[in-house]
C-alpha cells in the first residue's frame, strides 16, 4: 500500500478562497490510474482554501473557550468546508474511473495536544481489501482536552503509516521537496537525500516554520522522521506531471528521506 499526502496547496491555491485546482488534481488522478490496482493507495489531503481560513477566523485550535456557542458553529463549519473540498477531489477520481471512497477524519480520530490519541481504522482496512480507494483529510476533530482542534492531513498520515506500515508514504507540495532555508530564498537548495539528522537541524532553524495553523513544513518533518521508521518518505512537487509516477517506481525525483 502506497500513503500519499496531497497537500492543500496542491489541491487548492491558499490565496484565492474555496478555489479547487481541477487541473492538477485531474493529473494526479491520471497517474494513479496508472498503477492501480496493482497498488493499493490511501488519500489524505490537507485543507487549503477550504479549511484553514474557516479554522483561523473561528481559532478552532484554541477549543471551545471564549463563545462556545459561535466555536460550535465555527467546527461544523470548518468540517463542512472540508466536506466540500473532499467531495470534489472524490469526484474527480470517479470521473477518472479510480473507486475513491469518502472517510471523515473527525468520525474514525479523536486527538489530543493535537496528535491522534484513538483511532478507528477498521473500515479503512475493509475498504483497502475490497478495493477502493479511501480518501481522507484534514479536518476539526473532537479533542479530548480542549473539546474541539484541528486535525492535520500530516497528523493522519502519521498515525495511518504506523497502523498500515505502507510500502511509501509520499507528500505532494507546491514546492520540489525539501530545502535547506525557505524555498523563496534565491539560494535556497534543494536536498535530495535528507538524513534524520538534518531534520533535526531543519526544526532548529526559524525560516523553516510555516504559517499555517496546523505547524506547516515543522509538523510536516516531524511526522515524516516518525514515518520513516517503516516506510520510505518522499516529499515531491505535486503540480509536476510524472513526479508522482517517479516516487511510486521509486526513482529519484524531489527530496526522499533516509534515516
Ligand atoms: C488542515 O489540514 C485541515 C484544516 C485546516 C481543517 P492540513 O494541515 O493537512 O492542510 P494543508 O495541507 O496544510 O493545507
Amino acid at each position: 500500500m502506497i500513503l500519499i499526502k496531497l497537500g492543500g496547496s496542491v489541491v487548492s491555491d491558499k490565496n484565492v478562497p474555496y478555489s479547487f485546482n481541477r487541473e492538477v488534481v485531474e493529473a494526479i488522478a491520471e497517474e494513479l490510474r496508472g498503477f492501480y490496482p496493482d497498488e493499493s493507495f490511501i488519500l489524505v489531503h490537507g485543507g487549503g482554501s477550504f479549511g484553514h481560513p474557516n479554522a483561523k477566523e473561528y481559532r478552532i485550535r484554541e477549543g471551545l473557550t471564549g463563545d462556545p456557542e459561535r466555536k460550535r458553529i465555527g467546527f461544523s463549519k470548518t468540517h463542512q468546508a472540508m466536506l466540500e473540498l473532499n467531495g470534489l477531489i472524490v469526484e474527480t477520481f470517479l470521473k477518472k474511473g479510480l473507486p475513491a471512497y469518502s472517510v471523515s477524519s473527525s468520525s474514525i480520530f479523536l486527538v489530543e495536544e493535537g496528535g491522534i490519541v484513538y483511532g478507528d481504522v477498521e473500515v479503512l482496512r475493509k475498504l483497502l481489501e475490497r478495493g477502493f480507494i479511501p480518501v481522507l483529510f484534514g479536518d476539526s476533530a473532537v479533542a479530548l482536552e480542549g473539546g474541539i482542534d484541528i486535525l492535520s492531513g500530516d497528523q493522519i498520515a502519521g498515525y495511518l503509516a504506523k497502523m498500515f506500515r505502507p510500502e511509501k508514504v509520499i507528500f505532494l507540495m507546491d514546492v520540489d521537496g525539501i530545502y535547506d532555508k525557505n524555498p523563496k530564498e534565491r539560494d535556497a537548495r534543494l536536498i535530495e537525500e535528507l538524513s534524520g539528522g538534518e531534520i533535526e537541524h531543519l526544526l532548529e532553524s526559524p525560516e523553516s516554520a510555516g504559517i499555517d495553523v496546523t505547524g506547516g513544513i515543522g509538523n510536516k518533518l516531524r511526522e515524516a522522521l516518525k514515518i520513516a521508521l517503516y516506510s520510505e518518505v518522499y516529499f515531491i512537487n505535486g503540480g509536476v506531471r510524472g513526479n508522482l509516477s517517479k516516487a511510486i517506481r521509486g526513482e529519484k525525483v524531489g527530496t526522499r528521506l533516509r534515516l
